[in-house]
């Protein structure tokens, strides 16, 4: 079956994540900001990045940013919208469950709404590789809220196909596999949306492995 991510065109993504009565888009782009005031990393890879939400936003003082999305034409837009503006910014298509990631380590790892649809150990064997010691990873889950579709009914169709490949995580399954691949989990908060929605993020370090 070819992954859904693949099919969707970033406009429906984007269309469907900015509108209003969703909302998710600026909150994921809070979250990578939080992330980067916080820790002031040199390095930071945005995983699961789609066309760059938040990259406007990120500091001139980090060093070298990498996005990686598996999907080819959200990475030419990424590319296209930042290329000439982020000194330092890495793009790679590339699917987190595949093999290694293919860049050096990074300080943070800010991955948002991408656990959902990937095999936990396998995805985070590879984070981890990616990450330096120390270093820190962040993450993003929807939390299951009932009487409310996991995604949102929108106009833009395409994000229908998503259904049969998402699973929302429960924030403990994400911190046991994350503790099995070296990381620690240092803190995790509830972040509520006027939909109804409720989003996970907890944030784990690099201690071992
Ligand atoms: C719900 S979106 C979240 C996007 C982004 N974090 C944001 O702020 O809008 C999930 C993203 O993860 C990407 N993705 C899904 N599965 C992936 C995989 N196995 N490897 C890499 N990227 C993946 C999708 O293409 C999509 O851009």
């Amino acid at each position: 079956m070819t992954n859904p991510w693949l099919e969707i065109p970033l406009t429906d993504y984007e269309s469907h994540m900015a509108l209003p009565a969703i909302a998710q888009a600026q909150m994921l782009a809070d979250g990578l900001v939080t992330a980067l005031q916080r820790f002031t990393p040199d390095t930071v890879a945005i995983v699961g990045c789609a066309g760059g939400n938040g990259f406007d936003r990120i500091p001139a003082s980090t060093r070298r940013v990498v996005g990686v999305d598996i999907n080819p034409d959200y990475i030419a837009a990424a590319s296209t919208r930042y290329g000439a503006h982020i000194s330092g910014l890495e793009l790679h298509v590339a699917d987190i469950q595949a093999g290694p990631l293919p860049f050096e380590p990074v300080e943070l790892l800010y991955a948002a709404l991408v656990f959902e649809y990937v095999s936990l150990p396998t995805a985070l064997r590879h984070l981890a590789q990616a990450c330096q010691p120390g270093g820190h990873l962040i993450s993003v889950l929807q939390l299951p809220a009932e009487q409310l579709h996991a995604v949102s009914p929108s106009p833009y169709r395409s994000l229908q196909t998503l259904p049969p490949l998402m699973r929302l995580v429960p924030p403990d399954e994400l911190a046991a596999s994350a503790t099995l691949h070296g990381f620690t989990q240092e803190a995790e908060y509830t972040t509520m949306l006027d939909s109804g929605k409720a989003f996970a993020t907890q944030v784990f370090r690099r201690t071992s492995g």
